[in-house]
């Protein structure tokens, strides 16, 4: 990509939305990668982005009083947003507007409709707009999808994101969550993630499902999801469950996929110091007891934010968007996975086709 002799070029990061997830995960990620610099930021309450510009030593002349005038700002090259998922819409058209790359935050909009509109001036635009869907980028995705090779033909799969209530957890205790303007609340908040990984291990939804239903108050709306799908290019069946409503259990979150010559179990509950892989490898009850286990040793970046920004830093610097991984396309999907879950539920569970752009 560069000369031996050229120093790689730094691009400098606008944030917009000086929040939670941009003061403990987005600055401290782009201050490990020495081709990012954070140098601008915008908040809607002006005292949280000066306390942000201090934590990023950014130039006080740099905290801009709208997000207008961060875009219009010739210092910033790249534009980082972190706002309400109602916001992402008008960031997009800002970004094609202002001709900077953009890269913003799950889900890809608050509904369907806007999600649509989205993916359309992202498609008629050449530069590159980065859907931060931070689970594409998990390092164990291209493992276990090596790894289900080896269980013959997939037949059927369940996959579970459960957990208890934490009522002192500050991202659900933000105002936005809990008086929710995005489909879904907390499933879709949350529910994308899950379904990120379940499409770019197995492959897109064909129909589902549905039964959805609120348990706490505090979500604003339904908040546990329980269905079963139909995958789209192959025959494979599944259940999906999803929520973080219930009473006390431990945290559970696994894959657990069937093949006609044995089983694989995914497992990355919070329990596991490492995401794990279980391999039972047969035909039949006889090979029960043989089992391969796999650690997938994800430390150097778990969450995965730090392959994103890598990702968008090397599409913006070749300009081209064919290198993003977490495409608007891709992740248009996920949140119609979502908007067809309620629409089946509201149905008593009728099966509801799963929209696709991709
Ligand atoms: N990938 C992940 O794992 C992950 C994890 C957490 C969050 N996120 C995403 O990160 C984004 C921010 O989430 P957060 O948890 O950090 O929430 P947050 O702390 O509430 O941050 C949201 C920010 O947006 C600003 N804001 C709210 N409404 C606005 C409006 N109408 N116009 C302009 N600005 C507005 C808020 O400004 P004020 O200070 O004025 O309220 C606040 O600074 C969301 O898109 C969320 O989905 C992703």
């Amino acid at each position: 990509m560069f000369s031996s002799d050229k120093k790689p070029k730094v691009l400098n990061v606008g944030i917009i939305g000086t929040g939670i997830f941009a003061t403990e995960t987005h600055l401290p990620t782009v201050k490990s990668i020495p081709t990012l610099k954070v140098v601008a930021c915008f908040n809607r309450t002006k005292k949280k982005a000066e306390e942000f510009a201090k934590k990023a030593n950014i130039d006080p002349k740099n905290v801009h009083n709208s997000i207008d005038e961060l875009f219009a700002n010739p210092e910033v090259d790249i534009i980082d947003a972190l706002l309400p998922v109602e916001c992402n819409l008008s960031i997009v058209e800002k970004a094609i507007q202002y001709n900077k790359p953009l890269c913003f935050e799950k889900p890809i909009a608050n509904n369907l409709e806007s999600a649509e509109k989205i993916v359309e001036l992202c498609k008629n635009s050449k530069m590159p707009i980065l859907v931060l869907e931070n689970f594409i980028y998990h390092k164990a995705v291209e493992i276990v999808k090596k790894n289900l090779k080896k269980i013959g033909d997939l037949i059927a799969f369940t996959y579970n994101s459960t957990g208890p209530f934490n009522e002192d957890n500050k991202y659900l205790n933000t105002s936005w969550r809990q008086h929710p303007n995005h489909i879904g609340g907390f499933l879709s908040d949350g529910g994308v993630h899950q379904l990120a990984y379940l499409t770019e291990i197995l492959g897109q939804i064909e129909s589902i499902s549905a039964h959805t239903k609120q348990v706490r108050k505090e979500s604003g709306t339904d908040d546990i999801l329980f269905s079963s799908l139909k995958l789209k290019n192959n025959d494979v069946i599944g259940t999906f469950t999803y929520g973080s409503a219930f009473g006390a259990t431990s945290k559970s979150t696994y894959l657990k996929v069937y093949g006609t010559k044995g089983t694989l179990f995914f497992d990355f509950s919070p329990k596991n110091e490492l995401p794990i892989i279980k391999l039972k490898l047969g035909e039949y009850v006889k090979d029960y007891k043989k089992e391969e286990i796999i650690e997938i040793n994800n430390k150097e970046d778990r969450s995965g934010v730090k392959s994103e920004f890598l990702n968008f830093y090397e599409s913006v610097i070749n300009n081209d968007k064919s290198l993003l991984k977490s495409t608007p396309e891709k992740t248009f999907h996920h949140l119609a996975v979502i908007d067809a879950a309620l629409k089946s539920s509201a149905a008593d569970g009728a099966s509801v086709k799963v929209e696709c752009l991709a």
